[in-house]
């Protein structure tokens, strides 16, 4: 293990934001974590990918601690499914590739989601219609308090839309080391209910679908539509999708019949907040290094040279303006550091 003192977070937040750290450390096992904790006197702040994060400050005088916890291994394999154990540190998306390589289905709707997999639980990652929670079994965890390993049911974990119990109560008390899927062998069961992967199936001609068919899908429509933080900086969608109340709905639906939402399990309506902040004029607006992406107004971007406080300045007037046209509050999905 190596510590980095003065440490340059640039290459390690999507953002690509300049912010130094007094120590980074990059872990590769539970034994390598225990080490650095039970010497360790400065704040603490775990990172993965730094694809959720935005620093708002130059300089942290705080322990950096990278999750680089590899392995991918099946653990059972019955006919209820197969049950595969997976590092935190590894990246979400070589996961996703191994499952389609060994024919395993349930994550391919997640394909090209950047990060790791020790932070997926974290907001109950999602797209085309599946979350985390749908194929989640167990996670475990690292009291950071007392070093003790701690196991997480999915009943434990609380899941909600980009949420669960490490984003409330349990808040910086844990390091997820290791999450435990439950992927389907029987890969002809597949979820294509989003309009998108069905016009793309349309499009090439596919009439039966694999798992690798889907996957395929998804990576071009986000390719299509996302900013690759390699070229742009960005966290991908800043703010949740609202979930607002039908009645409310309705009321705006006949000032702006092309509102978008969708209705809930619950009473409610989940808005496309990127149509929100659509007609509030900021879709392709630049201010300073920072801006709001052309091709997807819930993505900001940082053209470079971006500071976190310009981001969040920017985040605050989307905030402001959504919330006097249309009554509506965004919530920041990106966490703050
Ligand atoms: P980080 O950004 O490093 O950390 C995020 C939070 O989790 C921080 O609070 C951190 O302290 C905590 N954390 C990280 N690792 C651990 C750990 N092992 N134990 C405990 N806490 C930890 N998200 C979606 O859900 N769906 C999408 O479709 C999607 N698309 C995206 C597209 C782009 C282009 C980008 C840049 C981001 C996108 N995201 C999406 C957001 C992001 O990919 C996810 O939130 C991802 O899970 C973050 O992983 P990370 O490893 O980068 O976490
Ligand atoms: N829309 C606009 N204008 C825009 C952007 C979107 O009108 O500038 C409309 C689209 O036309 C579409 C609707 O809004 O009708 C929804 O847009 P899209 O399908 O692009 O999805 P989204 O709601 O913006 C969500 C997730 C993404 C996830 C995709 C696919 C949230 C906050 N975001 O985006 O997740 O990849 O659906 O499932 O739930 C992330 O969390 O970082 C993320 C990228």
């Amino acid at each position: 293990m190596q510590f980095h003192k003065n440490f340059n977070l640039k290459n390690y937040n999507t953002f690509g934001i300049e912010a130094h750290c007094s120590t980074f450390v990059e872990v590769q096992s539970i034994e390598d974590v225990c080490q650095v904790l039970s010497q360790n006197t400065l704040p603490l702040f775990l990172l993965g990918g730094g694809s959720n994060v935005l620093f708002l400050n130059e300089f942290y005088d705080m322990l950096f601690l990278k999750n680089g916890i590899k392995g991918i291994e099946i653990i059972q394999d019955t006919e209820g499914g197969t049950i595969v154990e997976i590092g935190g540190g590894v990246v979400w998306h070589e996961f996703v590739l191994w499952a389609i390589e060994n024919n395993l289905g349930g994550v391919e709707n997640m394909s090209l989601i950047p990060g790791t997999v020790g932070a997926a639980p974290i907001q109950n990652i999602g797209a085309y219609g599946v979350e985390l929670k749908d194929v989640f079994e167990k996670l475990d965890a690292i009291n950071l308090q007392t070093l003790d390993i701690q196991t997480f049911t999915k009943e434990d974990c609380q899941f909600g839309y980009r949420d669960s119990v490490f984003k409330n109560e349990l808040k910086g008390q844990f390091l997820i080391t290791k999450v435990y899927l439950r992927l389907r062998k029987n890969s002809s069961k597949l979820n294509t209910s989003y309009g998108d992967i069905l016009k793309v199936f349309i499009e090439k001609k596919i009439e039966q679908p694999t798992i690798r068919d889907v996957s395929n899908a998804v990576i071009a429509i986000r390719q299509s539509k996302l900013p690759d933080p390699l070229v742009i900086g960005n966290a991908g969608s800043f703010f949740k999708n609202p979930t607002i109340p039908k009645a409310q709905f309705e009321v705006l639906k006949e000032k702006h019949p092309n509102i978008i939402g969708y209705p809930n399990n619950t009473d409610g309506v989940k808005v496309a907040a990127g149509w929100l902040i659509e007609q509030c004029g900021w879709k392709g607006k630049k201010q300073g290094h920072v801006g709001v992406h052309e091709r997807q107004a819930l993505v900001l971007v940082n053209y470079g040279g971006g500071k976190g406080l310009e981001i969040k300045a920017l985040a605050q007037k989307i905030q402001t303006s959504v919330l006097e046209k249309f009554g509506i509050e965004l919530t920041p999905e990106v966490n703050f550091v």
